[in-house]
């Protein structure tokens, strides 16, 4: 395709595609989306127009391999049958990684411009890389320092990339927590108990606040909120009396502790914490409370376990009430991709088409409305919480106890 970028006319045939950080439902439809566009064009576009999507392989790493003895594991060239059926299940058929190309280590090692060489050699002509705002962040940097032509497009079942009213992975990951979450209800309901079901999402609580709204989760605690636990404990208590049963849904990213909460509740939490980890019962509760918390190249510290210790606190300090733990895990973002991660992944991919053809390089689409904009990767930012101002945040808090 020729196309201008920066005011000279260039020669799009070989686009390179990959996929980075967390992988999620969606990112496969943004790759056919895309595809469909090449093929079609290709249908009219002289010999030496005729374009190419080339898969990268596992993300940003592929490009800090050596083309000359690892082809096999850099790139694949993806042709619609790879794509027919993939673009409907999660996952990425171009594998991910959470690779940090302007990580200390790999800017020492000089990544960023072994990823220009490598992209060079790979005789790539553009690059598309889908992923949260760590990876579309890396893909803005690496653009603009080497003027190469990249475009992004947003994942992530977090939900929490500015610049689109959704990124695609979030719905998916919604129905799959409703699932799971509705699973729990019949179980729990069969022998009175109190679940804890943690669910991921980073510090963002999107995918606990819908899916515990939508699966009739009982109470659902959030990264946003104060957490105080004396409230938790005598929602959990008045909601066991009157149904028999209970279903906490606590986002991975919750906190007990916060210097941003009130001094009254921290001290009041650490109270009842500490009588937890004071109870020999809770001796691998304690164990891991110890552990330093692990990150990855990002410097993101790796969630999940908050599910445990206000399942611990609530068995601690409440009576006769049987407990169970389940943690979701990373099976809601696997599976299927549904219906409208299927469509927004698609219409990402064949907006990107879109913006190639007119030259409007450097930028990833959103979703505003209906509508699909674009925003400059280098204003890509992450931290889309969930605000106390929006409607299911108030909702949530207006349950009864029958
Ligand atoms: O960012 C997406 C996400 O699924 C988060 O919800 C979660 O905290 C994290 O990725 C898990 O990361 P990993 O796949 O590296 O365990």
């Amino acid at each position: 395709m020729k196309t201008k970028f920066q005011g000279k006319e260039i020669n799009i045939k070989r686009i390179g595609i990959l996929t980075g950080g967390g992988d999620c439902a969606g990112h496969n439809a943004v790759i056919y989306g895309l595809l469909r566009r090449i093929n079609a064009a290709n249908q009219t576009l002289p010999k030496d127009e005729q374009m190419e999507l080339i898969g990268l392989l596992e993300g940003w790493k592929a490009l800090t391999r050596d083309p000359e003895t690892e082809k096999d594991k850099i790139e694949v060239k993806l042709t619609t049958p790879d794509l027919k059926d993939s673009y409907k299940v999660a996952g990425t058929i171009i594998k991910s990684s959470r690779t940090n190309l302007f990580s200390k280590e790999n800017l020492a090692k000089k990544a960023p411009e072994k990823a220009i060489e490598n992209l060079k050699k790979l005789k790539i002509d553009c690059l598309v890389v889908l992923g949260g705002d760590d990876t579309l962040g890396a893909a803005g940097k690496l653009g603009k320092q080497f003027t190469f032509p990249m475009f992004g497009a947003p994942k992530t079942m977090d939900n929490d990339v500015y610049g689109t009213d959704k990124t695609y992975g979030f719905d998916s990951s919604v129905i799959e927590s409703v699932h799971f979450i509705e699973n729990i209800i019949t179980t729990s309901k069969s022998h009175n108990r109190c679940f804890v079901v943690e669910v991921m999402g980073r510090h963002a609580g999107w995918v606990a606040l819908y899916a515990g709204i939508a699966g009739g989760a009982d109470v659902v605690l959030l990264p946003e909120e104060v957490v105080d636990m004396r409230e938790v404990i005598k929602r959990v208590e008045k909601t066991m009396a009157s149904q028999k049963y209970c279903v906490v849904v606590v986002s991975e990213g919750a906190r007990l502790f916060d210097t941003r909460f009130p001094k009254e509740v921290n001290d009041s939490n650490k109270k009842l914490l500490d009588a937890v980890i004071a109870d020999s019962k809770y001796a691998l509760v304690k164990a891991r409370h110890e552990l330093p918390k692990k990150k990855d190249s990002f410097g993101n510290e790796q969630l999940g376990g908050i599910g445990e210790y206000i399942f611990s606190l609530l068995q601690e300090h409440t009576k006769g009430i049987q407990y169970r733990l389940q943690n979701c895990g990373h099976a809601i973002r696997g599976g299927i991709a549904h219906v409208s991660d299927r469509i927004l992944g698609l219409r990402f991919g064949d907006a990107i088409f879109d913006f190639m053809k007119e030259g409007k390089f450097g930028v990833y689409p959103g979703l505003r409305g209906d509508d699909i904009v674009a925003s400059d990767l280098l204003t890509v930012k992450g931290g889309k919480f969930v605000p106390d101002t929006h409607q299911l945040y108030k909702m949530r808090n207006a349950v009864d106890f029958y």
